[in-house]
């Protein structure tokens, strides 16, 4: 057993927090990429960051493959965008194209070609590791998803730019970049800086009161009904 780290941070955690929400809070996907190259020390950073993760028994399920070879994200893109042919052509269902008809997408993908960097995360369905003593993996999707999470936290952090893309079927990826059964794309993130024509679409986010309910518990005040809002949303006295 190690001791915990315990923050000695002066600033408050509110103060702490809301600097990281304000950073966060800038972040859009990005779809078109400037040629300005990343250094890989710092994709290896922002992956060491994702790798700092929780995850089901400390099992790390998750295997990060940067790519930053032409021909290979070339050959990334063409395959990409056979599948979304068939996404926009025929599997999507009218509801999904609507849905997708804000974000202006379609079947072609140049920001695989144009970002510096692919980092295409993979889920693993069983440990690997050589001193395993079982080779059981546990909520693999939850865990994979919280390390894809704060892969993208510190990408924008550090100033970068991504996209969560997730072209679907995904076997491809596995195939072309010779990865081991046992492990199954999960998404493809280019990373990068924008364009400087880079635009993104107008979406609005849920108001804090659409995704937060505050519990009031076994409290003397537990009527008050303010006590269910969040703090922002609480009349002003
Ligand atoms: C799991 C997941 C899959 C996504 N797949 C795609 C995708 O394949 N192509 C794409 O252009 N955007 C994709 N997105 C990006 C979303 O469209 C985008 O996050 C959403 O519209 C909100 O916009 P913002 O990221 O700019 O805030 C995906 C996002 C998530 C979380």
């Amino acid at each position: 057993m190690s001791q915990i780290h315990v923050n000695q941070n002066d600033r408050s955690a509110l103060d702490l927090a809301t600097s990281f929400l304000d950073q966060l809070r800038t972040r859009r996907s990005v779809r078109t990429f400037s040629d300005r190259a990343v250094p890989q020390d710092v994709i290896e950073t922002l992956i060491a960051t994702a790798g700092t993760a929780p995850s089901g028994a400390n099992k790390q399920p998750w295997r990060f493959v940067a790519v930053q070879d032409a021909e290979l994200k070339r050959r990334i893109r063409v395959a990409a965008e056979l599948e979304e042919t068939k996404l926009y052509e025929s599997r999507a269902n009218e509801a999904w194209l609507k849905d997708l008809a804000p974000l202006g997408t379609n079947s072609n993908k140049p920001f695989l070609e144009q970002a510096p960097w692919l980092v295409v995360v993979f889920k693993l369905t069983r440990d690997d590791m050589p001193d395993r003593e079982t080779d059981q993996v546990y909520y693999v999707n939850e865990s994979v998803g919280i390390a894809t999470g704060m892969f993208l936290a510190a990408a924008q952090i550090a100033g970068l730019s991504t996209l969560t893309h997730t072209p679907s079927p995904m076997k491809f990826l596995g195939e072309l970049l010779g990865r081991p059964d046992h492990e199954r794309a999960y998404m493809v993130i280019p990373v990068g800086y924008p364009a400087e024509d880079a635009k993104s679409p107008d979406l609005e986010r849920k108001s804090l009161d659409q995704i937060m309910v505050v519990d009031a518990g076994h409290r003397p005040n537990a009527n008050d009904s303010t006590r269910s809002l969040p703090s922002s949303m609480a009349p002003r006295s």
